[in-house]
Order: structure tokens, then sequence, then C-alpha cells
């Protein structure tokens, strides 16, 4: 009984085909209004994309309302009967197979080639860069590297904008692909060998990327941001990176620089003039000068950070790092101290 009346208060089939493709098409515009796009890009190499890839929106929609056109077409004239000696039927299917289907097609994919071609030229040659970073793709998180000036951080990438930045990209475990989408090409991090790619961020501001290769279950929230600033912030940003942590000042923080040194989060993070043990996690030496914790997905709040430290998997399913394993008192003074890290 309950079944039948669950059907009677379906709307009609075609209704019911109308509602799905407005959620679609509404899902997708809202998935767009908040995500950066490579339509919008704000360097050379990006415009450049953004040009192939209306050229080749072009081409299509060409080809699917010739299609069209044909489709309904043949349909009109099958049904006014119009249809002719078998003999000049058979001859205009010969000519339309000639002319669109192989002389037409070669044209158009010769074309795109081409511009392709020189397009991909174009972006492999990159100027010369005055700034080096190192990119790490690790399982779910970026580490950061600025080798000539021997400061190392996490996920947030400070960089002078208008300049090109050599990015020189790797892999410590599987294929992470480095894309900010409004400063141009993606490009994949490959186990074993080191890639490169230069970009340049035009505008003062926060640009947003994304790790786009299938690297496991945080891979969706695998996400970094780009921070453009004036050279002179940017030197400013990089000289407060080059110090080492801050001391305690408070006899919590000095309780918390105590349990990180006698916990499991020495083993995998490292805290520079502290303890350099490892680069499994993210370099702590100044984690409260970022903005996000976790990769870019959560806003570097006292709470995120005291529930990303005891229990990261609750927040990130499926990420490397484990529970901190510390009680209340252990807990409250560890975050004091990691908010303490300017
Ligand atoms: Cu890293 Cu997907």
């Amino acid at each position: 009984m309950a079944a039948t009346d669950d059907v009677a208060c379906l709307p009609p089939p075609r209704a019911r085909v109308h509602r799905l493709v407005l959620a679609v098409l509404a899902g997708g515009l809202t998935a767009c209004s908040d995500s950066p796009s490579i339509l919008d890009s704000t360097s050379a190499d990006g415009q450049r994309i953004e040009r192939l890839w209306w050229l080749m929106l072009a081409i299509a929609g060409v080809v699917f309302a010739v299609i069209l056109w044909m489709i309904f077409g043949s349909v009109l004239r099958a049904r006014r009967e119009e249809t002719g000696s078998a003999e000049a039927n058979e001859q205009t299917g010969r000519r339309i197979v000639l002319w669109l289907g192989l002389i037409g097609t070669s044209i158009v994919l010769v074309v795109v080639m081409v511009i392709s071609t020189f397009d991909l030229r174009a972006l492999s040659l990159a100027g010369p860069s005055e700034l080096r970073v190192r990119v790490v793709g690790q399982q779910y998180w970026w580490r950061v590297e600025y080798p000539d000036h021997g400061v190392v951080t996490a996920n947030e990438i400070h960089v002078p904008a208008g300049e090109d930045i050599a990015f020189l990209l790797e892999t410590d475990d599987v294929i992470h692909s480095f894309w900010v989408p409004e400063a141009g090409p993606k490009r994949d991090m490959i186990p074993g060998r080191a890639t490169e790619l230069t970009l340049s961020f035009a505008e003062e501001r926060v640009y947003r990327g994304f790790c786009t290769e299938f690297c496991g279950l945080q891979h969706a929230r695998m996400q970094l941001s780009v921070h453009s600033q004036s050279p002179g912030d940017f030197e400013t940003w990089i000289e407060q990176q080059q110090d080492p942590a801050a001391s305690p000042q408070t006899e919590l923080t000095r309780r918390g620089r105590e349990v990180f040194l006698n916990s499991q989060c020495v083993g995998c993070h490292t805290i520079r003039g502290v303890a350099s043990a490892g680069e499994v996690g993210p370099d702590l030496t100044h984690l409260a000068s970022r903005s996000t914790i976790g990769a870019g997905v959560f806003e570097l709040t006292h709470d995120n950070l005291t529930r990303f430290v005891a229990n990261p998997d609750s927040m990130k399913p499926g990420v490397i790092m484990p529970p901190a394993g510390l009680d209340a008192p252990q807990l409250d003074a560890l975050v004091a101290y990691l908010e303490s890290l300017e």
C-alpha cells in the first residue's frame, strides 16, 4: 500500500526528466561559481590554453550543429517522402561521407593539431626564473621548499606577483598532479622523476590549486594555495620563514613543547630549532603563520587544530597521521605551543 502511495506522489516521467536536467545544471553552476577556472586565467600561458579551449568549443559547436541539421533534415525528408531514386540517394550519401566525413574531419583535425602543437611548444619554452620553488606531493599534502632560501613550509606557497616562478615538482609516494587553474597548465608529479613547470601570478591575491590525479582516499581534499604578493611583502615573508621556531613564552607553551618532544609527533614533523626528525608530515616551524590545515581544507582555528591533532582521521578519513594519543591537558598544552609558532 505504501509503495502505491509513493508511486502516486511521483511527478509524471517527462516532469521528472526536466527536474533531473535542472538539478544537474544547477549543480554544475553551483560547483563552478566558487571554483577557480582556466577561463579566468591571469597569465599568458593560461590565456593561451583558454584560447585553445574556446577554439575547440567553437569547432565542436559547428560539428554538433551540422550533425543535428543532417539528422533533422533526413527525418523531415523521410516524412515528406521526397526520397527520389535509390541511386541518387546513394550518390548523395557517398558525397557526404567523402566531403564531410573524410575531408572535413581531416581538415579540422589537422588545424587543431597544428595550433595545439604551437601552443604546447610555447608552453614548454619558459623564460628565466628568478625564484625556484620545490613542491613535493605526498598523501595528502604538499611539502613546499625554497632551495635558495632555506625555507620549508607546506600547502601555502608564497610568490612575488608578476614574476616567472620555476616549480620543481616531485612526489614521495604515488602520482599526484599540480594544478593552479588560473595560472596555467597542470603538471604530473611522477615517482622517481622530477618535472618542472614555470608559472606566473599576475595579480596580488590568493590563487587556489588542486591535486588533479587520483592519489587515494583524500585526493579531492589535497588542495593548496598560492599567495601572490608584492616583492616587498614576499621578502618579509621569506625572512620571517627563515627564522627558527619561536621559543615558548608561557608555562603552557613550554609544557606544549615538552609534549611535542615526548610524543610520536616528533617522529614525523620538523620544528626547526627544536627537532628535525621527519619529512613524513608538514614542517611546523611556522605553522601559526599559515591560514589553513589539512592541505587547504580546514581553516586554522583553535578548535580545528585541537580536533585534527587529537584524531585527524575524524576530519580527513584516510589521512596517514595517526591520533595523537594524548590526554586533555597534554593536548591543550601542545595546541597552545603550536599556535605560538608564528
Ligand atoms: Cu594527490 Cu590526488
